[in-house]
């Protein structure tokens, strides 16, 4: 069962609140969000912030996001809130968006990497607003995604348990999620309001909300220049993965299988079939509409991490800005691999 149909039974209220034990006692919780799997604390806990840190491996100084029960509870953790903020609060939330604003001083450094800011949302999974409406009005979850440092976000409980293990105290088990990309991030630091990650809520969406276009993060879909180490590397599968546009496609996946790598060619484009047995080819087939696409894509990596792959090699995406979000994650997972 996916989040889009979550009933929250009896069993998954004692979990709930097993987990709310838990949070108040300082632990740590994954739990699902309808993007991707969170690594949850007490926001207001540092001792417990910090160890969502630890586990993840994550740098010091990388802020955490905030989620709330209800938008009503925005004014406990910042400040200063524009207008435009609470239009698109009260539209899109709960749901994939997150909000940088002020913070007021009950955030805690910690979640914040420092900043006078702080990342904050509302999410729509059920089993999430059922933990964060027990916690209480007055608490909050700080939550990255529930994956170490630069590896690719879970999309289920398998995957946290397969990533985190034994490392944090419980796993809340909440299905696959259905949108399956991490939240769109937008900032009101400055004067307009500024996409710094595209998700889940697309452009569209946002401008419609808004009611004026905004600047489009720079995403490119063309290959990368490859300078190993020094790129940014999130959402990485362990395998090498590249873009590659639809007419070099096959002549490339050709070129890799004749160097004798098992390779999985991921395409999305109906004509794009593999038409010749080759033993080092693989196909996986993607939906052809980006929120299909979205929200199988980590689940199908993370698939594909699991057998032996030698490379991944992966149909560039269309050029528009349904798209944005799954070229940013595919561009990203792309940095770190060696070009073949
Ligand atoms: O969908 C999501 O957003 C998921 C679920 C669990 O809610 N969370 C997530 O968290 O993707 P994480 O930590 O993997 O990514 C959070 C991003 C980071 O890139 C971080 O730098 C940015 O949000 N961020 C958080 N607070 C910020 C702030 N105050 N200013 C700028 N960026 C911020
Ligand atoms: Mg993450």
């Amino acid at each position: 069962m996916s989040s889009d149909n979550w009933v929250v039974t009896a069993h998954d209220r004692e979990q709930i609140s097993q987990a709310v034990d838990i949070l108040n006692a300082g632990g740590t919780v994954a739990f699902p969000t309808e993007t991707v799997y969170g690594l949850g604390a007490d926001v207001t806990n540092t001792e417990a912030v910090s160890k969502i840190y630890r586990i993840k491996q994550r740098p010091i100084g990388h802020p955490l996001i905030v989620h709330i029960a209800d938008i009503a509870y925005l004014h406990e953790w910042t400040k200063e809130i524009p207008e435009a903020a609470v239009k698109l609060a009260e539209q899109l939330w709960p749901g994939p968006l997150t909000l940088i604003l002020k913070r007021n001083q009950r955030v805690p450094n910690v979640v914040t990497g420092g900043q006078d800011t702080v990342g904050i949302r509302v999410p729509s999974h059920p089993m999430a607003l059922m933990l964060l409406q027990e916690m209480g009005p007055r608490k909050a979850l700080a939550a990255p995604s529930a994956n170490r440092f630069g590896r690719i976000s879970p999309t289920t409980a398998a995957h946290v348990q397969k990533d985190l293990g034994t490392a944090v105290d419980m796993i809340l088990d909440g299905g696959a999620c259905t949108v399956g990309l991490e939240s769109t991030i937008v900032s009101f630091v400055d004067e307009y309001p500024k996409i710094l990650r595209p998700g889940g809520i697309s452009l569209d969406e946002l401008e419609l909300v808004l009611g004026h276009s905004m600047n489009l993060p720079h995403v490119t879909n063309a290959p990368t220049i490859r300078v190993s180490g020094s790129l940014a590397s999130h959402y990485a599968p362990t395998t090498p993965l590249e873009l590659c546009d639809t007419k070099q496609l096959w002549q490339h996946a050709q070129d890799l299988a004749d160097q004798q790598l098992k390779t999985m060619v991921i395409t999305w484009s109906k004509h794009q079939q593999l038409f010749q047995k080759n033993p080092y080819l693989h196909q996986s087939s993607m939906p052809i509409d980006a929120e299909t696409y979205g929200r199988r894509l980590y689940a199908i990596l993370h698939e594909i991490d699991q057998a032996d792959f030698d490379y991944i090699l992966v149909e560039a995406v269309p050029d528009n800005s349904n798209w944005l979000a799954i070229k940013d994650r595919l561009q990203r997972a792309s940095h770190r691999s060696p070009k073949i």
